[in-house]
């Protein structure tokens, strides 16, 4: 789906536009993505691991603009992506369907202006307008941010693995399971 253009307003009073990315911001996601995973342990890629073309990130691009069970939402200083959220199913079988999940980053010069809170928010109604009756969400045990960010949004925890991440360094961090029912009354 294709979020529309909005303007948000940071807590320190800064406005930027909230929208969906298209084929053309391909290489600024793509920028954002290579810079995120190396301001922070707590996504599941390392640079390196980036591995997509302009091209193949416009494709996806336009996979989530074109589906309608797809969400994309970027925000936008300018050209250049300051943060994102994604929502996918996490099955496509009857008995899945009604689950969904997202993914949330932000550059880490733009952390604690509440652009984490206003992209969950915009990715929670979405996924609700869509149907959807469960939005999950998976974080480092030890991401304190995210996890104030997803309990202040009213996401539960709802079980924890254990070393579920390896980083570099040697270290182990267990992964905590997030939810939240989307049903409206
Ligand atoms: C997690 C992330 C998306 C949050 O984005 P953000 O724009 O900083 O989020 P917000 O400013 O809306 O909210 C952050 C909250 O954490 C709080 N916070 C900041 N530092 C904190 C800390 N060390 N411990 C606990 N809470 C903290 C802030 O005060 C704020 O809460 P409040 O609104 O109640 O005051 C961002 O930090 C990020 O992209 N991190 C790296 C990638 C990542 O961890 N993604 C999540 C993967 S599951």
């Amino acid at each position: 789906m294709r979020v529309e253009e909005e303007k948000i307003t940071t807590k320190n009073e800064q406005e930027y536009v909230l929208r969906s990315p298209e084929r053309e911001d391909a290489e600024a996601v793509l920028a954002f993505r290579r810079d995120v995973a190396g301001e922070t342990i707590y996504l599941t890629r390392y640079p390196y691991e980036i591995e997509n073309s302009p091209e193949k990130e416009g494709e996806i691009i336009g996979n989530y603009l074109r589906a309608e069970h797809l969400i994309m939402i970027g925000i936008f200083d300018g050209d250049r992506v300051i943060g994102i959220t994604s929502v996918s199913p996490v099955g496509l079988t009857f008995k899945t369907r009604h689950r969904a999940s997202a993914e949330i980053v932000v550059r880490k010069e733009y952390w604690n202006l509440g652009l984490g809170a206003h992209l969950l928010d915009k990715a929670i109604r979405c996924a609700g307008d869509l149907g959807y009756e469960r939005l999950e969400l998976s974080v480092f045990a030890d991401n304190a941010r995210a996890l104030r960010l997803y309990k202040n949004k009213g996401f539960v925890d709802c079980g924890q693995i254990p070393q579920a991440f390896k980083t570099m360094d040697g270290n182990y961090h267990d992964e905590i399971m997030m939810t939240k029912n989307l049903w409206r009354f």
